[in-house]
């Protein structure tokens, strides 16, 4: 029965990691996956999530199931975190939001639900956008469609070509935006642009569905929900998928959230029960662990108030290395601009180099990348960054 199953390529993006593992050059640097990493190059745990987890560890006293939703404390903690509480209370019963096994379990989910409500739906995604978005709702039978989000030359988003194709989506379509910290490109949308996709939503009746993977990284916690909140309260439905991986170093905890605004509470209930019987099918339950640290930590002012200000150090040393790669760049006699790695917000930018460059950072530089350029600033540190512009100096300088 499997003999005639082919192999599958390896992802573009997890794929780095062992490589990178296995490389014995010393002065390999690692710019794939999206973790957030220390001057020492450590993934550390946040001081808050440590203090949770003690707390948990004394306090837990059952392992009894959650049900398919997760915990109703981290979804409302999760969903006060994103729309805030005085939006929440107004969107009051026309919201529902479930735990799910980390942003990718959200984002399935959605399509899967997406697909219950109209299996005509495209998915309209940014080009170019996060290459799992791809699978995640295709796996559900959506159709994927595409548009124009990021110019590669000017480093700018393409808006007037976003909006201009997105005014081609269908009624009852599904157009999928970054909440901020856009991956891979880092350029986001500005509050005018998002004004004016809200307008557009509204005019051509499609659904705005918003990855928010990245709260807390671009500008603040509150700065980055602009769009989510103005869309929330400007549209009739929305999709929101949020993701606790980054922002409280969770990765490997699968903890994220999906919140399903409807039209009505009565649809908002009709929706919550195919949600939970949509994760039943797949999942039965989200794991418990990562979403019990976000809730102690969320519901405790003390832990809470440490966790911001870890997240705000994580933020600024980010926003730190986008200036000092750019200064060193330009220190190695590169004449290329770089300062939009300056402007971009988040782990991410592109380096601006093609995908055989970028193939020959890796095999004779080791340094790790997406093969589309992009690379995860926080990769870059005091001990790396010399060597990381050397080699690039001279890997553009001997194809010029
Ligand atoms: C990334 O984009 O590198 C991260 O979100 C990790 C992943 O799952 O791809």
């Amino acid at each position: 029965m499997f003999d005639a199953l082919q192999a599958l390529p390896p992802d573009p993006i997890l794929a780095l990691t062992p490589a990178y593992r296995a490389d014995p050059n010393p002065d390999k640097i690692d710019l794939g996956a999206g973790v957030y990493k220390d001057e020492q190059g450590n993934t550390p745990v946040m001081r808050a999530v440590k203090k949770a987890e003690r707390i948990l560890l004394a306090e837990q006293d059952s392992k009894v199931y959650v049900g398919p939703g997760g915990a109703a404390g981290f979804n409302d903690a999760i969903a006060s975190l994103a729309f805030g509480g005085k939006l929440k209370q107004t969107l009051g019963e026309r919201r529902v939001t479930l735990q799910t096994p980390g942003g990718c379990g959200g984002l399935r989910l959605a399509a899967e639900f997406i697909a219950q409500a109209n299996p005509e739906a495209s998915v309209w995604v940014s080009d170019p956008t996060w290459p799992n978005h791809m699978p995640l709702l295709g796996a559900a039978g959506l159709k994927i469609a595409k548009y124009p989000y990021y110019d590669l030359h000017s480093h700018s988003v393409r808006f007037d070509a976003m909006a201009e194709c997105l005014s081609q989506a269908a009624a009852n379509d599904v157009v999928l935006l970054h909440g901020c910290c856009h991956n891979p490109c880092g350029a986001d949308l500005d509050r005018g642009q998002w004004r004016q996709l809200g307008d557009l939503a509204l005019d051509k009746g499609f659904t705005v569905m918003i990855d928010m993977a990245y709260q807390g990284l671009g500008d603040g916690l509150e700065e980055d929900v602009y769009g989510v909140r103005l869309l929330a309260e400007a549209l009739p439905e929305l999709l929101l998928v949020s993701s606790c991986s980054k922002n409280f170093g969770l990765y490997r905890e699968r903890t994220g959230a999906l919140s399903v605004i409807c039209r009505t509470g009565a649809v908002a209930k009709a929706a919550a029960s195919r949600l939970a019987a949509t994760a039943r099918a797949n999942y039965s339950m989200p794991p418990d662990h990562g979403a019990a640290i976000v809730q102690t930590i969320m519901e405790d002012a003390e832990l809470r108030a440490d966790w911001e200000r870890e997240l705000a150090e994580v933020r600024d040393r980010i926003n730190d290395l986008r200036a000092a790669l750019v200064h060193e760049l330009r220190a190695v006699g590169l004449q290329r601009d770089f300062s939009f790695i300056e402007r971009e917000k988040g782990m991410f930018s592109f380096l601006g180099v093609t995908p055989e460059q970028a193939e020959a950072l890796v095999s004779q530089y080791s340094i790790y990348l997406v093969k589309s350029g992009r690379i995860n600033i926080a990769g870059v540190n005091q001990a790396n960054i010399g060597y990381l512009a050397r080699s690039l100096a001279r890997l553009l300088r001997d194809e010029a």
